[in-house]
């Protein structure tokens, strides 16, 4: 009776949890999520660093590198840092706290420090670089030694290596200075703010060396008991930028793309930003505040100079920023895990995302349809209402690519199942999408509903696939299923069983076109601490949850692409993630999560976006409309203006929202949604470039000004603005209501057009632009060649033989340059040579537009022409030409293309009212697949 009694009040509880989670539109709940003086550790370190700001000079931690243990071999400086503290009962003891400093092949350096633990002591988590390294980690031979004779006698050891850079190692007190050119980049430690959380017996004792003890063996959170059986173990370091006014990255967070100082002060945050990952609900903007995922990556910038850290840690981190008149000091704090900082000296922006690259490796060329428009609810109800979604995209013009299943296609939030009343035939569903050659994106989640009979949930259990708790029994928590067991994907045999559940014939019949959405994998657990896993669960290998937090839903969303790898071989995946680590990025896209459909998250998408895209995760995007709530039909259309520029584009609405697909907003918004889209698909061709782009050296999708206006200062912190890819195209989304001019910021000297109205904007600084309900402000650099497929079609595959548009924007000089990319958009043939890769180039010397190929010509590329041989450039539009150097009254241009040449008609339109002037070659007949200039 009791017991019964118990169960129910327990179902209520979770109940009215639920429904909080569901129901209420109310900003974040602040109290659910803990502020750093909650949490022990940030509290212990924040302490620590406070108190070394007073002491000043005379602040003397207790680490020291122990000289004679100090030695250089093979690109490594290795030794050990002795950490001297006093026990319970007043004895001295020094803690070895092992430390290399390795230099890598790519430019980064590795400072790593460990701890000599007694061997009955538990081992402290090392494994985050293996999740989230695939780069190589061995050493480079190319170090030199140039320690002199006043270093040694200082104790200090001199380290050259790469162009002009040097590590400078200050043993006594654990100080590492990176230069480029003898000026300091980076300093490690440079306040000694060093901290290792040593082992020691469990006691109640005084503390090591003074240290506030509270919480150390355990602390509880929103009634929620963290048992912490390995004690304290946190690491901290301090991280200082000299002369870098502006440090970017960490995602993520609902905040500007300039990180802003955390100490507080006026437009400042008091918190520091904090990553772990954790369901936040209905989030806040401007916050420092946890979200769904953590890229430890910062990036300091200033005019002329981009240099960067990597903190390879995965437990739950906080990060104090200060702004100083002369650098930036950063605090990091990890509560398990290693001391494992990756410095990055850059020395620009692009290099820098390569050394990130390199360790945390690049995105994969997504399939092209990926790139399309998504559409997306919770929840497309039945098969019909699918079709007729689908349908409706058709009817109104509008192309779409991927239809979306939101949790409610299950029976009973089972994965893996269909709700038979609503999806009897998924596979017959999917083919009459795949007419058009669509796909059917379905959500799979980590939590497995605890149900007897539910053959998931048994075959888990029985093979001990599940995480677990504490004490090694299964863990369960509450989720959208109700009780519910999480698949461990840190575990090798997890990983197998999960691919199994994919195999064509075992989910969605054989269909070809389906793909994955990953959500609540952070995980998020209605009834558990900050609606997550318990710190002390375990997963394989024995691990804590705590160490292993921030990687997990990498390692699930990873299993999943996994899966689909092996169901259809043949075909580049795609899974969504919502929950990411640094490394997520080599695995699938990510979405911003539940946003809402106000302004305010319209506006903070751009810089959410920014700041992973600069953290090497480019494949990005921020649900469109907004989810929760009903945007008004302005902003409903604003959203599609700016969506059209997300590298990830998805329209989605929560169950509470009235329906949104873009017909139903009505005129003069559905048009406003169509042009959206159709500019999308328009640019296809420009943005599979930039993604190709991506993939072999992490250039972001979305570039900060910065990226092409190095040299600017008054660029640094804008963040409303971005560049498109490679197209030179700066865009400027419209995020606030009754708008119908805006000022667009001119970070450089270069001429800017506007797009595609051709007004000239010179010189640096604001310009206004129009910018009425139906304008999406962008301008168009001078200098670039992009390219279109102008034709409506119903979605990427159809639009494989259209011929193309290319928009030359000729720089100041007169000169322009660009590239295009193709492959297939679907298989892996590309990686063995099936594509095209071209250059086009403008030349003002000769006035000669040219078409070069830059791929080795193999049979795979060869082949791979073949099946795009008929695809033709049906026009060449010149913006900003001199038409001075035309001949008077011309009207065709000379094309030359296998020997043979040709005239082609143009069209001409002067320079007049502050516009650009323009040539259009109108069906220059030449081939996308050949060699080809046109004379002008
Ligand atoms: C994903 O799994 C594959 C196969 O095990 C592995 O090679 C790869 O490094 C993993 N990627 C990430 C980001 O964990």
């Amino acid at each position: 009776m009791r017991a019964a009694l118990a169960a129910a009040i327990r179902a209520m509880a979770l109940l009215a949890v639920a429904a909080m989670l569901i129901g209420s539109t109310e900003a974040a709940k602040k109290y659910l999520f803990k502020t750093c003086a909650q949490s022990s550790f940030c509290r212990r370190g924040r302490a620590y660093a406070d108190a070394a700001e007073a002491a000043g000079a005379d602040w003397h931690p207790p680490y020291a590198v122990d000289p004679a243990s100090v030695q250089l071999r093979q690109g490594v400086l290795s030794g050990t840092v002795v950490k001297t503290a006093v026990d319970a009962d007043g004895a001295a003891v020094g803690v070895k706290l092992p430390f290399q400093l390795v230099f890598l092949e790519s430019g980064a350096v590795r400072f790593l420090i460990e701890e000599d633990r007694p061997k009955s002591a538990p081992k402290r988590y090392d494994e985050a670089v293996r999740w989230a390294i695939s780069g190589d980690l061995g050493a480079t031979a190319a170090v030199e030694d140039v320690t002199t004779a006043a270093d040694t006698a200082a104790g200090v050891r001199r380290l050259r290596f790469g162009p002009g850079w040097t590590a400078v190692v200050e043993l006594a007190t654990v100080r590492v200075t990176f230069e480029r050119d003898g000026a300091a980049q980076v300093v490690l430690n440079e306040r000694g703010l060093l901290a290792v959380e040593h082992w020691r017996p469990r006691g109640p004792g005084p503390a090591f060396g003074g240290e506030d003890t509270t919480d150390m063996w355990e602390e509880s959170f929103g009634g929620k008991q963290d048992s912490k059986p390995n004690g304290p173990e946190a690491v901290a370091v301090d991280v200082t930028f000299p002369g870098y006014g502006h440090v970017y990255g960490i995602p993520e967070h609902a905040d500007r793309f300039a990180l802003r100082s955390t100490r507080g002060g006026e437009g400042n945050h008091d918190e520091p930003y904090r990553l772990y990952n954790v369901d936040i609900f209905e989030y806040e903007v401007d916050s420092p505040m946890a979200m769904y995922g953590a890229i430890p990556f910062m990036q300091a910038q200033r005019a002329g100079s981009a240099v960067g850290v990597f903190w390879a840690n995965a437990a739950e981190t906080w990060i104090d920023i200060v702004h100083g008149a002369d650098g930036t000091r950063t605090h990091w704090l990890s509560e398990a895990g290693l001391v494992d900082v990756f410095v990055m000296l850059g020395p620009d922006a692009t290099s820098l995302y390569q050394q990130y690259g390199a360790l945390t490796g690049y995105a994969e060329l997504p399939p092209l349809y990926s790139l399309g428009y998504h559409q997306c609810r919770w929840n497309y109800q039945n098969e019909r209402d699918v079709l007729e979604v689908d349908a409706g995209f058709d009817r109104h013009e509008i192309p779409y690519d991927v239809i979306w299943l939101d949790i409610d296609y299950t029976d009973s939030r089972k994965y893996f199942t269909w709700e038979q009343s609503a999806f009897p035939t998924p596979e017959r569903m999917m083919a009459a999408l795949d007419e058009r050659r669509r796909k059917l994106v379905a959500i799979i989640d980590p939590h497995i509903k605890k149900e007897a009979g539910y053959g998931v949930y048994e075959d888990m259990t029985k093979a001990g696939l599940a995480v677990a708790t504490a004490d090694g029994g299964e863990y369960n928590g509450w989720c959208w299923p109700g009780e519910s067991a999480w698949i461990d994907t840190l575990a090798p045999a997890a990983v197998e069983y999960w691919k199994r559940l994919f195999r064509p014939g075992a989910f969605a019949g054989r269909a070809h076109n389906l793909a994955i959405w990953n959500d609540m994998n952070e995980p998020s657990v209605f009834d558990g601490p900050e609606g997550s896993a318990p710190r002390d669960a375990r997963h394989y290998g024995g691990w804590e949850h705590r160490a292993v937090h921030n990687l997990y839903g990498m390692t699930f969303h990873n299993a999943t692409v996994q899966a689909l790898n092996a169901r259809e071989p043949r075909q580049r995946p795609f899974v969504l993630t919502r929950a990411f680590f640094a490394g997520s990025q080599r695995v699938g896209p990510m979405w911003t999560g539940d946003n809402q459909a106000t302004w305010d998250y319209l506006r903070v998408a751009t810089p959410m976006l920014l700041s992973s895209s600069v953290a090497g995760y480019g494949f990005v995007g921020a649900d469109v409309g907004g989810f929760f709530g009903n945007p008004e039909h302005e902003l409903w259309a604003r959203w599609y203006q700016a969506g059209a520029f997300y590298p990830f584009f998805r329209g989605h609405a929560h169950i509470e929202s009235k329906r949104r697909e873009p017909w139903l907003a009505g005129e003069p918004y559905t048009g406003i949604i169509r042009d959206a889209i159709r500019l999308r698909y328009q640019l296809l061709p420009s943005l599979y470039t930039a993604f190709h782009r991506a993939s072999f050296d992490g250039s972001p999708i979305l570039r900060p000004l910065f990226m092409l206006a190095p040299a600017n200062d008054a660029a640094l912190a804008i963040d409303d603005q971005f560049f498109f890819g490679e197209t030179g195209l700066l865009v400027k989304p419209v995020v606030d209501p009754g708008v119908t001019e805006t000022d667009v910021y001119v970070p450089d000297d270069e001429v800017y057009y506007g797009y595609p109205d051709r007004t000239v904007y010179r010189g640096v600084g604001n310009h206004r632009v129009p910018a009425g309900l139906d304008t999406i402000p962008m301008l168009a650099r001078g200098g670039h060649i992009f390219t279109r497929r102008d034709r409506y079609r119903r979605s990427t595959a159809l639009m494989a033989h259209d011929p193309l548009t290319l928009v030359v924007s000729v720089d100041a000089a007169g000169n322009a340059g660009g590239a295009l990319y193709m492959d297939d958009g679907e298989t892996h043939g590309h990686t063995k040579g099936a594509y095209l890769h071209r250059f086009f180039m403008f030349s003002s010397q000769d006035n000669i537009l040219r078409s070069r190929s830059v791929r080795p010509s193999t049979a795979a590329s060869r082949a791979f022409d073949k099946t795009i041989d008929t695809v033709r450039v049906e026009r060449v539009i010149v913006v900003g030409f001199d038409l001075g150097r035309l001949k008077a009254g011309q009207t065709t241009v000379e094309t030359f293309q296998d020997k043979k040449s040709w005239s082609s008609h143009i069209s001409v339109t002067p320079a007049a009212d502050g516009r650009a002037s323009m040539i259009v070659v109108r069906d220059p007949k030449v081939l996308i697949t050949a060699d080809w200039s046109i004379e002008f």
